[in-house]
């Protein structure tokens, strides 16, 4: 047992999006291997780790005002030892030291594995930044779960299967904060579904930036029985068969990657879930073609029919920007005429951030007023919100198998979980029946439906 008086709390604070969850996790992790344990509070905390985003500028701003609260933090403590990781502390480097005095460390997403010495040498007087970029697989050879440390959720768990990403969406940073394209082994990948699976894990969602481009630039180049990566669909199959694993998901494809035998696995493995995230980010094959996308509204549609050709239940959501540069008014129309064609069951919808070192910067086209981009995502999200009521709607009187996360913050006793499809559903548990805990499954009965949950009773 390691003596009460010299263990490091460490706090960490994430941003952003799962892969930015799941790196925490693995920092967490690592930080248990050292002798660290984790807390809450800030105030308790030998180390606070701030895990960043720079999807958006609204994202990397956060991090500044967060920074700026914590000089007071840093002060308080001799010891103290303030670090930024994630996509900022990839994109900015050792100009965060520079510009912000009271950072001890900075490490970037390929360099995980050296928090805990960063952290002991800060802890020593060092200021330093890590954020070289590797392409070795070693990055994913990371410890096993520590027995103390649980993850971050009961019955579920993230498993990296590629990271990076060479698409270079002109709008998007994360080629920059990611790097390059790179696929772990089938292998390793098989060994920690297991391990999870025999701790008790229902359900794994596997991370990708473009995750079903999965071992694809292995097999193009012939590499791909030397890298030990089969393909995407392959993976799927050889996870399937791993028994205790019943929810199999994935985020976030792109478009491009569905060929004929991933549809069919929809079609054909139960244990994949009827649900996929497909981004869309515009209905306008003029905008699509300014924002490199690769496809055309008429592609998209096509994948989305394939889709539900194989499996007619599945729940299609995605992410949408509005106000890229050039979009004109016909243009967002197009945008909301597919959208409601396609029926999403749900999707995200943001504002077009500029961001530093994209190529849409060197576009030559109009910027949409501010105004205006707002009023477009406002209709955007108010057409969401009523196609998502209308799923919900749809799902009233059916049952569904709901994997429990804990309890639901409409209180009342309700719980909280998700169905295959990764709806939101809350429930209460009648009287007679015992309520489940959180990573077990229960069977529902949707009663009730709002834009953003579905209201259910527990059948057994
Ligand atoms: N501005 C606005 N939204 C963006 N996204 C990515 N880059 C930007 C940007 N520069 C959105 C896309 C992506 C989601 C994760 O974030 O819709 O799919
Ligand atoms: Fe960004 Fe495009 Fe890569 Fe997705 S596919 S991470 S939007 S560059």
């Amino acid at each position: 047992m390691t003596d009460a008086t010299l263990q490091r709390l460490f706090h960490l604070r994430t941003y952003g999006c799962q892969m930015n969850v799941h790196d925490s996790e693995k920092i967490s992790n690592l930080l248990y291997h050292a002798g660290y344990r984790a807390t809450d509070s800030a105030d308790a905390a030998d180390l606070l780790i701030i895990n960043t985003c720079s999807i958006r500028d609204k994202a990397e701003q956060h991090l500044y005002s967060d920074l700026g609260r914590l000089r007071d933090w840093k002060g308080e403590g001799a010891r103290r030892v303030l670090a930024v990781a994630g996509c900022v502390a990839q994109q900015e480097g050792d100009s965060l030291l520079v510009r912000f005095p009271h950072v001890d460390f900075v490490f970037g997403t390929h360099n995980l594995r050296f928090v805990a010495a960063m952290a002991s040498a800060a802890e020593r007087g060092s200021r330093t930044a890590r954020v070289d970029e590797t392409d070795s697989v070693e990055r994913f050879d990371l410890p096993q779960r520590h027995p103390d440390f649980g993850g971050e959720s009961v019955g579920r768990a993230y498993v990296t299967v590629m990271e990076g990403c060479d698409m270079f969406c002109s709008f998007c940073i994360v080629p920059t904060t990611r790097g390059r394209e790179i696929s772990r082994a089938t292998a390793g990948i098989v060994a920690e579904a297991e391990a999870l699976a025999a701790s008790g894990v229902r359900e794994i969602t596997l991370l990708g930036q473009t995750v079903n481009a999965y071992g694809r630039h292995d097999a193009r180049r012939g590499h791909a029985e030397e890298r030990g990566t089969a393909s995407f669909s392959q993976l799927l199959r050889r996870l399937a068969a791993i028994p205790g694993l019943d929810r199999i998901r994935y985020t976030s494809p792109h478009p491009l990657f569905f060929d004929d035998d991933l549809v069919r696995v929809h079609a054909e493995v139960d244990a994949v879930c009827p649900h996929v995230h497909l981004p869309l980010q515009s209905g306008s094959d003029s905008v699509l073609t300014d924002m490199r996308r690769r496809y055309g509204r008429d592609d998209f549609r096509r994948t989305a029919d394939a889709l539900r050709k194989a499996k007619p239940d599945i729940a299609i959501t995605t992410d949408l920007i509005v106000g890229f540069p050039g979009e004109s008014d016909a243009d967002f129309r197009d945008t909301l005429d597919l959208v409601r064609d396609i029926a999403f069951v749900d999707g995200f919808s943001f504002k077009y951030s500029p961001r530093p070192g994209t190529s849409a910067l060197r576009l030559d086209r109009p910027a949409v007023p501010p105004d205006e981009a707002q009023e477009r995502l406002e209709e955007l999200q108010s057409l969401l919100r009523s196609l998502t009521l209308k799923a919900h709607r749809a799902r009233v009187g059916g049952t569904t198998e709901v994997l429990v996360e804990g309890p639901s913050r409409r209180g009342g006793g309700q719980l909280k979980g998700r169905d295959p499809y990764h709806r939101v559903v809350n429930f209460e548990t009648p009287e007679g029946l015992s309520a489940p805990k959180a990573g077990d499954f229960a069977t529902v009965r949707v009663v009730d439906a709002t834009p953003h949950s579905l209201i259910a009773l527990a059948v057994s």
